[in-house]
């Protein structure tokens, strides 16, 4: 099976998200393995979204958060709930948008060119699977349509998702 990631030619961001959701309905079809659907959705945001250095999940088990499938450089293991950008937006349950990770309080650098950051919450039937993550060199990179595009992608994962 070949899968040709379709060239982000168009100009705004929600037609380059509705494009991204249609491909990713393409990858998941048929296949409800977490980790595997997982890997393509951090290789199909990393090599179509524009100025990332880092995109992947960690998941959540037994309240800490363990990296999951990534596309960047090796981040860290394991996060506790509460702490990061990541375990802030999962003991929250709510997306965190990041304009400058030098200024958020106890914000974990994984890699140093990180500078900007979006972590979306994965809960599923009330119960909370993971978090999303990416990272910029770009300060300010993500902004309410990356939310809400990246929430429609999420939301996607989630259908084909099957709870470990
Ligand atoms: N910066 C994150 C840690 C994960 S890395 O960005 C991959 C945080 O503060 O939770």
């Amino acid at each position: 099976m070949t899968f040709q990631l379709a060239k982000q030619e168009t100009t705004s961001k929600s037609e380059m998200y509705s494009s991204l959701a249609s491909q990713l309905r393409s990858l998941l079809e048929g296949e409800r393995d977490f980790i595997a659907n997982a890997a393509n959705l951090s290789a199909l945001l990393y090599h179509s979204l524009p100025d990332l250095n880092w995109a992947g999940l960690y998941i959540n088990k037994v309240d800490e958060l363990v990296l999951g499938p990534f596309q960047g450089k090796p981040a860290c293991v394991r996060i506790p709930m509460g702490k990061g950008v990541c375990g802030t937006a999962a003991q929250q349950r709510q997306t965190i948008l990041v304009d400058n990770v030098h200024e958020f309080p106890g914000h974990i650098a994984c890699d140093s060119e990180s500078n900007s950051e979006i972590v979306l919450p994965l809960v599923k039937n009330g119960q909370l699977l993971g978090v999303l993550d990416l990272d910029s060199p770009v300060l300010g990179r993500f902004d309410e349509q990356d939310a809400c595009g990246l929430n429609e992608l999420a939301a996607i994962f989630l259908d084909y998702a099957e709870v470990l």
